[in-house]
């Protein structure tokens, strides 16, 4: 990942916020608050890395794409945040956004987002054929087949425990999943070959898997300030930590880095390099919950 990777799309954004110019008093201001609060925009780069490492020349184009997904990404933060799903009052180190406006506005923002993702894919300077399998990869790894359908297991098994495979079921579909789309659509504006876009969808379930693994972990460990988001919130979850406990959660989030870093190396130089600066400044090995 170029340095300034991030910073591109971080100006790309501001500069592309979603406008509502209407006579509604606070619409447009909370349209845009939670995707200005920040959060690490780990999607949004995992897709514009594998472009850099491929075409390089298509970046730029694929600004959208990149940030739809982090719109959609973000729309889910919204609404699992909501007293319905997580009931949780700090996201991005602010309130979240029921609690800044109100439950109605939450969940009409988070309609908005994932609605104008599409939207934007499908304004993109990009060929419709690869517009199109943009958006079968989005609409299916963040909706029924991805994201929704975890969050809709999350949500109704609390507390009713799961087998350990269902709970790899639930967080490889409720994080994984759109996650692994993420890496599958910057290979698709590479226009790698199937085999290779399915390597790096499979390569980013283990990311993935390893991500909410890590997740749960910082629930447990990590002060609110620390997370910038609620912590101490799963307790009635089925979370690693929960079925595991902490220490034998540890072991398998290191356990599943140590199988993404060796896959990683056999990746073309140029992606594995492009893809461990990411992953390095996002994924860590644990300790008792102390990175190391
Ligand atoms: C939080 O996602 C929800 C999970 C899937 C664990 P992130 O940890 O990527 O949140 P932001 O985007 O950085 O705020
Ligand atoms: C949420 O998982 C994953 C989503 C699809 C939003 P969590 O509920 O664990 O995410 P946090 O901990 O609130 O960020
Ligand atoms: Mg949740
Ligand atoms: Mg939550
Ligand atoms: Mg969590």
């Amino acid at each position: 990942m170029s340095s300034n990777l991030l910073d591109k799309f971080e100006q790309y954004l501001l500069n592309n916020l979603p406008q509502s110019k209407t006579f509604h008093p606070i619409f447009e201001e909370a349209l845009q608050d939670m995707l200005k609060a920040g959060g690490k925009r780990f999607r949004p780069m995992l897709l514009l890395s594998v472009v850099e490492a491929y075409s390089e020349l298509l970046v730029d184009n694929s600004m959208p794409v990149a940030l739809a997904v982090e719109m959609l990404h973000t729309y889910s933060l919204i609404h699992d945040d909501l007293p319905a799903m997580d009931n949780a009052n700090l996201r991005r180190g602010h309130p979240t956004l029921h609690k800044s406006f109100d439950e109605v506005t939450a969940i009409l923002v988070g309609d908005a987002l994932n609605t104008h993702s599409f939207n934007l894919i499908a304004n993109a300077p990009l060929s419709n054929d690869i517009k199109i399998d943009l958006i079968k990869t989005l609409s299916s790894d963040g909706g029924i087949d991805g994201m929704i359908i975890g969050q809709a297991i999350d949500c109704y098994f609390e507390n009713k425990k799961l087998e350990l495979n269902n709970l790899e079921f639930l967080h490889i579909h409720k994080t994984a999943r759109l996650i692994a789309g993420s890496l599958k659509m910057g290979a698709i504006i590479s226009n790698l070959s199937i085999n290779e876009q399915n390597k790096l969808y499979d390569f980013g379930i283990d990311i993935g898997l390893l991500f909410q693994i890590q997740d749960d972990i910082i629930d447990e460990t990590c002060s609110e300030e620390e997370a910038g988001k609620t912590t101490a919130n799963d307790s009635n979850k089925n979370s690693f930590v929960n079925l595991l406990g902490l220490d034998e959660a540890i072991n398998n989030a290191n356990t599943l880095a140590t199988k993404c870093e060796n896959t990683l190396k056999s990746f073309d130089e140029n992606l594995s390099k492009q893809l461990n600066t990411i992953l390095s400044k996002y994924l860590y090995r644990h300790n008792k919950g102390k990175n190391i």
